[in-house]
């Protein structure tokens, strides 16, 4: 057997982590809005049309904050085409994804559905199409609270009080060819500065997120974000981020992405305080991790123009699971400056929740690593110190043991979250955490299975599901705070003692 030591330290504070680490995505692209949180007709669907078994399920999740309504789809959007009677809203085409939009859901109802699922919008103005004046318009109609055109026109479409959205993102991806009316960095720069002086002058209570790099492979990348940030850093919050991975056929590569996206965070954080000492600024500006999660982008097809088709939608399996833990573990590991990190997305796009049009709805494998930490992880993060092996990967050394921990917010319970990336070794861990006195192992879930491709499907929706480690061979004696835990290969665990 392997041996693996953690050392977990009270006083070796990372930061709190924020609630809205636990956010995540709704697009008006493919299924995600239509059929999937809205059907009207369907046995589930309650008065407007929202499906309430889909609403369950997002309560479940725990999710914070919604970024919406992209995406790709924010740079072609006009957010006035999803407002007033629905009968007289514009079909349009989406040039984002090829697809037709019927604009059934706009942001009132969108509004009224972050009610119900006890979430908050995220917002995103359109930086491609789009203009500063229209993005300031936005901001009025959502956040004004009366006596101007656009505030009386939400309230005269069924709102009378504002919406009171607190964090917005200035675009989306406009680094990336494929924007729709994509812009070089010094351009996008300027006109993100001054689309968040107009944004702050109407609600100075806003947060602004800038767009960084669409992902750590772009070659303009970590330059684009310098260039951004030097025009943009006295007038924004956060800087984004956006990483997807995928399984190019070596597992052992695919399941240390956690290293290059920790490596990615790293080095945006250098970037950003670069930006920092160079305008002698004692502002810090922190990052938003606002696209995170496996997809398998090159399955994506070509398809005919439609409303609601059924693209980008990845069926997870349990490698994918794993991955996905690892990638949670490295967001909490990472607190002090990602402040708001975004799994997308949410439901039938790239999702933890996956519908059937006219029928059940089901939890895929993802459903479970982000629902434990969006349980378990709100409170004090501290970094464990870890000695384990490494293997050689595409990122570079990967250690097979990677852990994360988590004091909560009342200070009675600790959450150790492990994932062991080794497939064939059982790793006997030494848990050191001598300095908290003795504690009480309360609780240990496992996700793990012998079919790496085990997948939930609607004919078995629990094929993947975790258990509770009861066999668990684990000296529970507690003594002085040291217990020892053997950890299975390929599994994600989450122990729980209490203080
Ligand atoms: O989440 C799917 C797409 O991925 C988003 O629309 C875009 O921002 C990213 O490239």
């Amino acid at each position: 057997m392997k041996k693996t030591k953690i050392f977990i330290d009270k006083t070796l504070v990372i930061a709190e982590t924020d609630d809205r680490l636990f956010s995540s995505f709704i697009e008006h692209l493919g299924r995600a809005v239509y059929t999937g949180i809205y059907e009207p007709g369907h046995a589930a669907a309650d008065e407007q049309g929202f499906r309430t078994d889909v609403i369950n399920l997002v309560r479940e999740l725990g999710v914070d904050m919604v970024r919406y309504p992209g995406g790709n789809f924010i740079s072609g959007y006009n957010w006035r085409d999803g407002i007033g009677p629905r009968s007289q809203r514009p079909k349009k085409l989406d040039l984002a994804w090829h697809s037709i939009e019927s604009n059934q859901i706009g942001i009132d109802e969108f509004y009224d559905w972050t009610k119900k699922t006890n979430t908050r919008i995220m917002g995103a103005v359109n930086m491609g199409t789009g203009t500063p004046k229209e993005a300031g318009e936005l901001l009025e109609y959502c956040n004004f609270p009366g006596n101007t055109a656009l505030s009386d026109l939400r309230r005269q479409n069924g709102h009378e009080q504002p919406y009171d959205i607190k964090t917005w993102c200035i675009g989306n991806e406009m680094d990336g060819p494929w924007q729709i009316c994509h812009l070089e960095a010094d351009e996008y720069g300027k006109k993100a500065r001054e689309t968040a002086k107009i944004l702050k002058w109407i609600d100075k209570n806003v947060e602004l997120v800038v767009c960084g790099s669409a992902t750590s492979i772009m070659p303009s990348y970590p330059e684009w974000d310098r260039t951004v940030l030097e025009y943009t850093y006295d007038n924004v919050d956060y800087l984004s981020l956006h990483r997807y991975y995928e399984n190019y056929g070596n597992d052992e590569d695919f399941l240390a992405s956690f290293v290059d996206m920790n490596r990615f965070i790293k080095t945006v954080t250098g970037t950003v305080d670069y930006v920092k000492a160079q305008k002698r600024s004692r502002k810090t500006v922190n990052l938003s991790f606002d696209e995170w999660n496996v997809w398998y982008q090159q399955n994506q097809k070509e398809h005919d123009w439609m409303e609601a088709p059924e693209i980008l939608e990845d069926r997870y399996s349990l490698l994918d699971a794993l991955v996905f833990a690892g990638l949670g573990i490295t967001l909490i590991n990472n607190c002090d400056r990602v402040k708001i990190a975004c799994l997308a997305q949410l439901v039938n796009v790239i999702a933890p929740i996956f519908t059937m049009k006219g029928g059940s709805v089901i939890k895929q494998t993802i459903f479970y690593p982000f629902k434990d930490i969006s349980s378990n992880a709100r409170g004090t993060a501290l970094q464990p110190i870890i000695k384990t092996d490494t293997i050689e990967t595409c990122y570079g050394a990967s250690p097979v043991i990677t852990a994360a921990a988590v004091v909560d917010r009342s200070g009675k319970s600790l959450h150790v979250f492990c994932l062991n990336t080794s497939k064939t070794d059982v790793h006997s861990v030494d848990l050191d955490m001598s300095t908290f006195g003795s504690l009480h192992f309360t609780k240990w879930q496992e996700l793990s299975g012998s079919d790496l491709n085990a997948r939930n499907t609607f004919e078995k929706p629990d094929a993947v599901v975790p258990h509770l480690n009861s066999t668990a061979e684990c000296d529970a004696s507690g003594k002085n705070g040291m217990f020892t835990v053997n950890i299975r290969p390929l599994s994600w665990n989450v122990l729980t003692f209490d203080i």
